[in-house]
């Protein structure tokens, strides 16, 4: 990728100290995402290798994976399936507990969400621990959707989460570490 453009999404993003809790360094997309030229490259990006491989459906991790999903899946001319946090769904649906970098959480998929075999890009704003990404990938997966990739804008490379991920045999594409 362009050195530059990705210095440009690095400086997009603040950094924000101790937050949520002490120790953390808090990578904050919103200003990413009020800044129009970068919110528009970083979505252009993110979706780059992924058109023509015909992606039915982009699956979103609540809450930030929901506006860069949903950017991704108008581009890319796919569906899109909402990951959402416990209780927030109101059909049956499929849930997984996971670790979080800073405590721990559940989410969930409709079991109709996806069919089986159907190829679905997973995207979010960061990639940690990689827990939360991990727990969407088997959530997709359990319901036999082909997870082809995730994208994700921020990397954050000590933590393992990408390598995490690709050790699920599924290919990672991050923008910035
Ligand atoms: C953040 C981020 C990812 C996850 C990454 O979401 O948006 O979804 O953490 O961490 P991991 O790789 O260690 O699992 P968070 O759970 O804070 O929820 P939010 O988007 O609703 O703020
Ligand atoms: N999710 C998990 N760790 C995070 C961090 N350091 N910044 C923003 N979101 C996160």
């Amino acid at each position: 990728m362009d050195h530059r453009h990705s210095l440009d999404l690095k400086n997009a993003i603040r950094a924000i100290p101790d937050y949520p809790k002490p120790g953390i360094i808090f990578r904050d997309i919103t200003t990413l995402l009020g800044d129009a030229r970068a919110f528009r490259r970083a979505v252009d990006e993110l979706v780059q290798p992924f058109a023509g491989l015909k992606i039915a459906k982009i699956a979103g991790i609540e809450a930030r994976g929901f506006i860069l999903g949903g950017a991704v899946a108008h581009q890319l001319s796919a569906g899109f399936v909402p990951v959402r946090k416990k209780g927030k769904l109101p059909h049956e649906t499929v849930s997984v507990t996971y670790q979080l970098e800073y405590g721990t959480d559940e989410i969930e998929v409709h079991k109709d969400a996806v069919k089986r075999g159907e190829r679905v890009l997973l995207v979010d704003d960061l990639v940690a621990t990689g827990g939360t990404a991990e727990a969407a990938v088997n959530l997709l997966s359990s319901l036999g959707a082909e997870v082809v990739a995730a994208c994700f804008i921020v990397d954050l490379p000590d933590l393992g989460g990408a390598d995490k991920v690709r050790r699920l045999g599924v290919p990672v594409r991050t923008l910035v570490a």
